[in-house]
């Protein structure tokens, strides 16, 4: 369906022609001063040099053939040059009501689906999933619900860090604490027991121990990178060992995202592609790509026009060990031969921009992506607490994200209590929990998505769950408000199917700017796909949170007499509500029936 905006400036252009002039110069915009008009157009000024006239010449030569516009109710020349304009609301009126028919409410998917891989999540095996990890699982979620709607094809790994030094420190550390384990005994040839020696909870705990010991202690480093050294090279007890450990993570991640709405279509890790290093580094040797530097094999990834440093792709180092960068060229070549992808898209901190530009090129270089294949990365700003620092947690530790969560479900539970005393609501406990669980998801994610991903954003508990202002509970109260006038219409008699094609003309102004907002959403869905930018969606919603608000404080919908008026608010109400619950979902929340 043509965007509102684009049929606005058709009208324009036309207007502008039949007076003579480019009908280029009919771009419209938003108005800049809402108080004066809805839309406005400066293209008599752009045109004043070319046909030396003054623009306020130029734009009454233009307002004249807009006088019976079906379009516009009122397109006025002023001082020095500027076309204010004002829509009919017949037209906008029609335009609502060919949303309403149309498949997606006039959003049009792409003309050319692509295969994506989403890498996001990127959660390390035997550490507590922190707050870190938080930002790209909300984030990445959205933009694949995004592209998903836009009709792409989105394939989400999650990618674990699973293979690297912190297995080794884990284990060394399990070695340490009971060496009669059998994983340890390298004459052990029978089955390994089915479970694990560990809980998830003594996991956690081990990891941050060894990682600082071996900081201090030159020798128990050595052990721990001598225990990497034999899972890599595939040490019987050391893999069986291994797979507890990721079971028992896995299942704890699994868990958390649930959680979290985050669903991953694939569970790949880096361990998933350890055994095609050998032949990938083969084929970087052949095609004279990679050498050696300093004992390490190194990839160049320098370019004449780099003005920054741009140091070489290291591939595997002096001992011959596969790094960070190995797994992720070796998944990029798995991802090409299974997935065949259009697109990949990776979305971490942006403190890995380097990193990932440095993985990009050697594998553009090395032939690992076809010529056209995209590569995208999306960096993400740090979470930081009100202090401006990186979120911690009181006592100045990392924050785990199980507790986050705790902590938000529980002052929402606090907020929704309180409400449901001060409102009469017959909730029992279990249904506010219920509540509270849904809508502080909301307050996390819209906390985090309303801000440009690139950005550092505050994590303000108190703000975040609070509903009023650019929230996500904000957006839930608006969305259940609307819920419960669309039940009382039904109980009182009222047919919810049938009022679908009643929507109407606006009849007041607050109606008119409801309408207007709701025209917004093909192009608002779209640029935050183009622009990958789920805080486009944040700011739609909130706008059209708002313009219900006062639509519904302007007008008394449930008591009107005039029933056909009635029937057209009602539908008004359920095209909010549909494209409002639409919106939400594809940032990867829910609304609650009540509050
Ligand atoms: N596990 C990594 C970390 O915690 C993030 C993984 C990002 N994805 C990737 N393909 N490198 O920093």
């Amino acid at each position: 369906m043509e965007k509102l905006l684009d049929r606005i400036s058709d009208e324009m252009r036309n207007a502008f022609e039949a007076a003579g002039y480019d009908r280029e110069l009919g771009k419209v915009t938003a108005s800049n001063r809402p108080d004066l008009c809805e839309y406005q157009c400066n293209g008599a000024m752009a045109g004043a040099k070319q046909y030396k006239k003054a623009p306020i010449v130029i734009a009454k030569d233009v307002a004249d053939k807009l006088l019976d516009s079906e379009v516009f109710e009122k397109a006025e020349a002023v001082a020095p040059g500027f076309l204010n304009l004002t829509l009919k609301n017949e037209f906008v009126g029609a335009y609502v009501k060919k949303m309403r028919a149309e498949k997606k409410y006039g959003l049009e998917e792409t003309p050319s689906p692509l295969k994506i891989v989403l890498d996001y999540g990127g959660p390390n095996i035997a550490k507590p999933l922190h707050v870190g990890h938080l930002r790209s699982a909300i984030i990445g979620e959205s933009i694949k619900r995004i592209a998903r709607y836009m009709g792409h094809t989105v394939v989400g790994d999650i990618h674990l860090g699973d293979w690297g030094q912190p297995m080794g420190l884990v284990m060394n550390e399990l070695k340490v604490r009971d060496p009669k384990l059998v994983y340890f005994d390298e004459n052990y040839t029978g089955e390994y027991p089915d479970t694990p020696p560990f809980t998830v909870a003594q996991l956690e705990e081990i990891y941050p121990f060894a990682s600082k010991r071996a900081k201090e202690d030159e020798a128990y480093k050595a052990d721990a990178m001598a225990c990497t050294y034999k899972l890599q090279s595939g040490q019987r007890g050391y893999r069986a060992l291994w797979n507890h450990i990721i079971n028992v993570s896995v299942a704890d991640l699994k868990k958390n995202y649930e959680k979290l709405h985050v669903e991953f279509d694939l569970w790949n890790g880096e361990s998933t592609v350890h055994n095609l290093i050998p032949d990938m580094v083969e084929h970087m040797k052949q095609g004279g790509y990679a050498y050696i530097s300093e004992g390490a094999l190194v990839v160049d990834v320098k370019e004449e026009t780099d003005t920054k440093e741009m140091p070489p792709c290291m591939i595997l180092k002096s001992d011959g060990a596969a790094l960070y960068n190995t797994t992720d060229l070796a998944t990029i070549k798995m991802r090409m031969e299974q997935e065949q992808p259009d697109k990949l898209i990776y979305l971490t901190d942006k403190r890995q921009e380097l990193y990932f530009e440095q993985v990009f090129r050697c594998a553009r270089k090395t032939h690992l992506v076809k010529e056209d294949t995209q590569l995208q990365f999306i960096g993400f700003g740090t979470m930081n607490g009100k202090d401006g620092k990186p979120f911690k947690t009181r006592d100045g530790g990392v924050m785990r994200l199980e507790n986050l969560i705790k902590e938000i479900n529980e002052e929402m539970l606090r907020k929704i209590t309180e409400n449901s005393k001060k409102e009469n609501h017959e909730m029992s406990l279990e249904q506010q929990c219920e509540t509270a669980k849904i809508v502080a998801l909301s307050a996390l994610k819209y906390g985090d998505l309303s801000n440009q991903a690139s950005k550092d954003y505050i994590f303000d508990i108190d703000r975040f769950t609070s509903s009023e202002g650019d929230t996500g509970p904000y957006i839930m109260y608006t969305i259940v408000r609307i819920k419960s006038i669309i039940a009382k219409y039904a109980e009182n008699g009222g047919d919810v199917e049938a009022v679908y094609s009643a929507l109407q003309t606006p009849v007041n102004d607050s109606e008119k700017q409801l309408m207007m907002e709701l025209s917004k959403y093909n192009t608002s869905i779209e640029a935050a796909y183009e622009e990958t930018a789920p805080h486009k969606i944040c700011a739609y919603i909130y706008g059209l949170a708002n313009a219900f608000n006062h639509f519904y404080h302007e007008t008394k919908i449930l008591t009107e007499e005039d029933a056909s008026k009635k029937a057209g608010w009602i539908a008004l109400l359920i095209l909010t509500r549909d494209i409002l619950e639409t919106a939400i979902d594809l940032l990867g929340f829910e609304a609650p029936e009540r509050m």
